[in-house]
């Protein structure tokens, strides 16, 4: 059988590291890392995991910025790629609204590219689109709501998200005018160790510890947070090797496009989340012998001052499920390790 090996865009990321570490330590796969190394990418998070990947035999990075087309010299250095995980991207929804074009640019046009890319490979087996829910827009605050099966119609609100829905339109394609195996997979809020200092997560460690004011998103008349579902990115990784070893999507019409919903078990309203961030602060700090502040916070209207803000999003995982899938690592308990984790190691609360 011939060797795998997977190409993984965005590998210095955030949820691109933890996805390396969890192939390397629980498959057989082959990995080249790819990235340009943007203000959110960090070849430190590579090097901070428990397995050392650029001195492990199964690892490979290159720099590359998949904004500018592979020349025919990349392609022959990655014909032995099997598969593609394309999760780099530009992912913060802030500065898509302060710069949409630069996000058109990297997750449009880079994404193209990479489908490009994927399509002069000769050993392709399968392209996988790593997407987010926010390709569908918001659902309504009641929980009693369900979650967008995986056929929805896309609905996006804010430039982010409708990059990545057209990456997604630009993955089927692909698949339907050249025949590229591809799925798509879609993921809700992930947390974890060493994530961008800007998102929520890490901010409301920070302002524990600090006593800075925390912005809650939430209803115009500022009652009721806004929710969503967390998930681990130790999950998520596992999710996807469920999927390549399962490999439900084989006897499909060529041309076809699955995709996958990866749901965590729990959603949380931001103030709760907050909230329990905060126990686990008081909790843990004190054995780091760092001192806490208190969580200070201020609900926010944030969609009124801020278009493009949703308040909540939700995903329905009973495909994944019925696949024989579930979370292997509890909320809670995922929750509170990330926090131990930031409060042993400080620095990745302020630099990426
Ligand atoms: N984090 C979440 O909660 C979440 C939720 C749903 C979906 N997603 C998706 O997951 C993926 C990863 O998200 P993340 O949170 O790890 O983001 P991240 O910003 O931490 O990582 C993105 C990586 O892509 C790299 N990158 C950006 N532009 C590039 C380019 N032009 N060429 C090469 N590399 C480039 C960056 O340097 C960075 O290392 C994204 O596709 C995002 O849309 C994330």
């Amino acid at each position: 059988m011939t060797k795998r090996t997977i190409l993984i865009t965005g590998a210095a990321g955030f949820v691109g590291h933890h996805m390396v570490e969890h192939i390397l330590k629980n498959t057989d796969f082959n990995i080249i890392g790819i990235d340009s190394l943007s203000y959110s990418g960090s070849l430190d998070r590579l090097r901070d995991i428990q397995i050392d990947p650029f001195h492990h035999p199964r690892f490979t990075h290159m720099g590359y910025d998949f904004r500018q087309p592979a020349g025919p010299n990349l392609i022959r250095e990655l014909a032995s790629v099997t598969h593609v995980l394309h999760m780099g991207a530009e992912s913060h929804v802030d500065r898509s609204i302060a710069d949409p074009m630069s996000f058109v640019m990297a997750n449009v046009v880079g994404t193209t590219n990479m489908l490009e890319l994927a399509r002069g490979l000769p050993q392709m087996e399968l392209f996988i689109y790593f997407s987010t829910d926010e390709v569908f827009g918001p659902v309504p605050l009641d929980p009693a709501y369900p979650g967008h099966q995986e056929t929805a119609v896309h609905s996006p609100k804010n430039p982010y998200a409708a990059t990545k829905s057209s990456g997604e339109q630009m993955v089927t394609a692909f698949a339907n005018t050249y025949g590229i195996p591809c799925i798509i997979t879609r993921q809700m809020n992930i947390f974890g160790e060493r994530q961008h200092p800007e998102k929520f997560i890490p901010k409301v460690i920070r302002s524990v510890l600090s006593g800075a004011v925390v912005p809650i998103h939430a209803t115009p008349d500022k009652t009721q947070a806004g929710m969503r579902h967390y998930i681990h990115a130790r999950n998520v990784a596992d999710a996807h090797m469920f999927l390549l070893e399962k490999r439900p999507w084989i006897g499909n019409a060529c041309g076809h496009v699955e995709s996958y919903h990866i749901v965590g078990e729990r959603e949380v309203d931001n103030l709760q989340l907050a909230l329990m961030i905060e126990r686990f602060v008081r909790d843990l700090a004190p054995a780091s012998g760092l001192k806490v502040a208190g969580l200070c916070y201020e609900m926010v209207d944030f969609h009124s001052s801020r278009p493009g803000h949703d308040l909540r999003y939700a995903l329905d995982g009973r495909k994944m499920k019925a696949l024989g899938w579930q979370p292997p690592k509890n909320f809670e308990e995922s929750l509170k390790k990330t926090v131990q984790w930031s409060l042993e190691n400080p620095g990745w609360l302020s630099n990426p």
